[in-house]
């Protein structure tokens, strides 16, 4: 294992979940959150992003504050933390504004994902494509990359079928999740984490390490116990 250290970011209702049914309905402004966020991401070397994510806000979260830049400066990291999306088939259309923002941007796929994408070329000259396997993606060879290529802080940002996925692969050291003062419901609502699920005798455990609440809101902090880190 190499020493990078990912930290799973993520903001969920009071009933659990991280969007709601229709994941394109308005939604108010949470400057709290918004702010708690922005900190997390500017400590970053590199931000995971699943594909299901960025195909639903067509953009990457981006570091504004400029305390927050100065701070980056300071520790010699670049302006922006580098954007990495994760997908299998590779299906992001070069269209989204992602592809417009000013941030390094990676593309964790598969061999499958680039021969079956008419468009791989096109994305290949916007983003610094990594095939990580055939048909599934190899988790133990990126985070080799991703320490040879110097990252050492992972934000992971969502949703909920990454998050499973760095979970069953071991990889989640710590998470910060936000609770929204607010209930979605849906039988169709994803939550922090999707995927199979796992049966309680395995299910991952994790102590709560650290509380804020502002309002409102609360913001917990926990890690992921040794030996449950899969
Ligand atoms: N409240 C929050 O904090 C928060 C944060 C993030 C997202 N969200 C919301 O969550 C929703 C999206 O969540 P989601 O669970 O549907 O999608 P997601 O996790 O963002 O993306 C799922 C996609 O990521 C790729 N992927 C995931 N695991 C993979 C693996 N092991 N190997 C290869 N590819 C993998 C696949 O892409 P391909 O299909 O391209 O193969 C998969 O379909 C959106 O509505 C978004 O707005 C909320």
């Amino acid at each position: 294992m190499t020493t990078i250290q990912t930290t799973v970011v993520l903001a969920m209702t009071v009933d659990g979940k991280i969007s709601p049914e229709d994941p394109t309905a308005p939604r108010d402004f949470d400057a709290i959150d918004y702010a708690h966020l922005e900190y997390q991401v500017s400590l970053a070397d590199l931000v995971l992003v699943g594909a299901g994510t960025i195909r639903a806000e067509s953009g990457t979260f981006t570091i504004n504050d400029l305390e927050l830049l100065a701070g980056r400066q300071v520790r010699g990291q670049s302006d922006q933390p580098i954007s990495c999306v994760v997908s299998r088939s590779l299906n992001i259309p070069s269209t989204l504004s992602f592809f417009k923002q000013d941030v390094e941007r990676w593309i964790l796929t598969t061999r499958a994902g680039v021969e079956s994408n008419a468009e791989a070329t096109t994305i290949s000259k916007l983003a610094d494509l990594i095939e990580l396997g055939d048909t599934d993606l190899d988790w133990n060879r990126a985070y080799t990359i991703m320490a040879e290529r110097g990252i050492r802080k992972v934000v992971a940002l969502g949703g909920g079928s990454l998050t499973a996925a760095l979970l069953q692969a071991g990889r989640i050291d710590d998470w910060w999740l936000t609770i929204w003062p607010i209930i979605y419901g849906g039988q169709h609502a994803p939550s922090p984490v999707e995927g199979e699920g796992f049966i309680p005798a395995i299910a991952p455990h994790l102590e709560l390490i650290e509380t804020r609440q502002v309002g409102s809101e609360l913001f917990l902090h926990y890690r992921t116990l040794k030996g449950q880190k899969l």
